[in-house]
């Protein structure tokens, strides 16, 4: 476990401290300031927004980033000779090394833009493991998978007679990783994890998961797009094959995000989509592709998003990284305690290592309901089964209510979130 990782542990004897330790060193008003959106009031109310792993707020430096790349640098990238084409193609790989700085990867080579995780993912299942997945080889993917980390595999296993195989969790919603070992065998080509739970806010411990997989020659394909918002994501210490993430949910624009993948298997994969700047050179008769990751990127991309992702990598770097997860740690801790307090209240998820989310029950109340009530107290939750239909049926439930936090969240948000539900309750007592 790494130290960002222990950082983020809430259960056990050391979360009541952390949360009377609060999170000193950390101006959550001054990053507050910089989310416009923050400032709404819905019904007349102050904004509490609960719902980052979601989709989390813009600040300011985004928002300008992308409108900035309209006004001044606009032009198509990569073929153009003009001055704003430069520019234009400079501010994009400037994002990729950003990228690449920000997951710790080799090369730029290794940072493909997509439009998002299920993208990315969907990449590896039509090029990787077209080409790897044989008869009864075995995908190996686990019970807590966003429906994005599930789908792309049931359709290419399909494809190819190959065979889903899902590795347990127990009632607190950790991996029983003893049972994950023994379900990777000869036969397992690809083990797809995510790193950070959307429904549970588990925190998976992917280097144990990559050594057991890699030992047996299975490849790893991390979904990162509940842990690059809230981690110290690195992709060397991990030893992950395939990493992929959303800018969306870490404070940048919709329409992009980022596949990591291994030079030499990027290498190896053929493309993904066909079309311009994906090649070196077209005939009727035959084309070569481009080097990679343009192999990957066929036709324009989402240039201004690319930009806008950058300025949110530049966003979470200048909020350093310790303090932000302290901070993180400390509202998570509180809420925990917090909402364990509301009479009738089940916590859906309960690991010892979790990260951003929230997710619970009212005893005799909907989600739905409770989701409704919340918001015209101006209390944005997300309830439902957060795309993720196979752990509900595991946990026993059709759904939750999910509080997720992002670093403009404060004490005071679950404060508002338990007198909110306590309201909930004398609706519905
Ligand atoms: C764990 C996880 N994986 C994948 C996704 C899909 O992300 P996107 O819709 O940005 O592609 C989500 C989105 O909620 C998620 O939480």
């Amino acid at each position: 476990m790494t130290a960002v990782q222990a950082s983020a542990l809430v259960s056990g004897p050391g979360y009541v401290e952390a949360t009377r330790n609060g999170s000193a060193g950390f101006d959550v008003e001054g990053v507050r300031r910089q989310f416009p959106i923050l400032a709404e009031a819905p019904y007349a109310k102050p904004l509490v927004y609960l719902d980052s792993a979601a989709t989390s707020q813009k600040p300011h430096a985004v928002i300008d980033a992308i409108s900035g790349f309209y006004a001044k640098d606009n032009a198509n990238v990569h073929r153009g000779v003009h001055y704003l084409s430069e520019r234009a193609t400079e501010a994009y790989e400037g994002a990729r090394a950003k990228a690449q700085g920000f997951l710790n990867a080799a090369h730029t080579q290794e940072i493909v833009f997509t439009r998002g995780t299920t993208e990315s993912i969907n990449l590896v299942a039509q090029t990787y493991a077209k080409t790897h997945l044989g008869v009864d080889d075995e995908v190996l993917i686990t019970a807590m998978e966003h429906h994005s980390n599930i789908v792309p595999w049931q359709m290419i296993c399909t494809e190819r007679g190959a065979r889903l195989r899902v590795a347990p969790i127990d009632d607190a919603g950790e991996l029983l990783l003893d049972e994950l070992d023994a379900l990777v065998g000869p036969r397992t080509k690809l083990v797809a994890v995510t790193h950070v739970s959307n429904v549970l806010g588990t925190i998976n411990p992917i280097r144990r998961i990559v050594d057991i997989a890699h030992a047996r020659g299975a490849r790893v394909l991390v979904d990162g797009a509940q842990a690059a918002p809230h981690l110290n994501v690195d992709v060397a210490a991990l030893g992950c094959d395939f990493y992929a993430l959303s800018g969306h949910k870490m404070y940048g624009p919709t329409g992009i995000g980022v596949l990591y993948g291994r030079r030499e298997l990027l290498e190896e994969m053929p493309p993904y989509q066909g079309g311009g700047d994906m090649i070196a050179s077209v005939s009727f008769e035959s084309t070569v592709y481009n080097k990679v990751p343009y192999k990957f990127e066929a036709g324009t991309p989402d240039l201004a998003g690319a930009v806008g992702l950058g300025a949110a990598i530049d966003f979470l770097d200048g909020l350093r990284h310790e303090a932000l997860a302290a901070h993180e740690h400390d509202v998570l801790a509180y809420g925990i305690e917090a909402l364990s307090e509301v009479p009738g209240l089940q916590l859906i998820g309960t690991a010892r290592a979790k990260a951003g989310v929230i997710s619970f029950l009212v005893d005799g109340v909907h989600p739905h309901d409770i989701g409704t009530i919340l918001d015209r107290e101006g209390i944005a939750v997300r309830t439902g089964h957060h795309c993720a239909q196979p752990l509900m049926s595991r946990l026993g439930v059709a759904a939750t209510v999910r509080a997720s936090l992002g670093c403009y969240n404060t004490r005071q948000d679950i404060d508002a979130l338990v007198a909110g539900l306590n309201a909930v309750r004398e609706t519905f007592r």
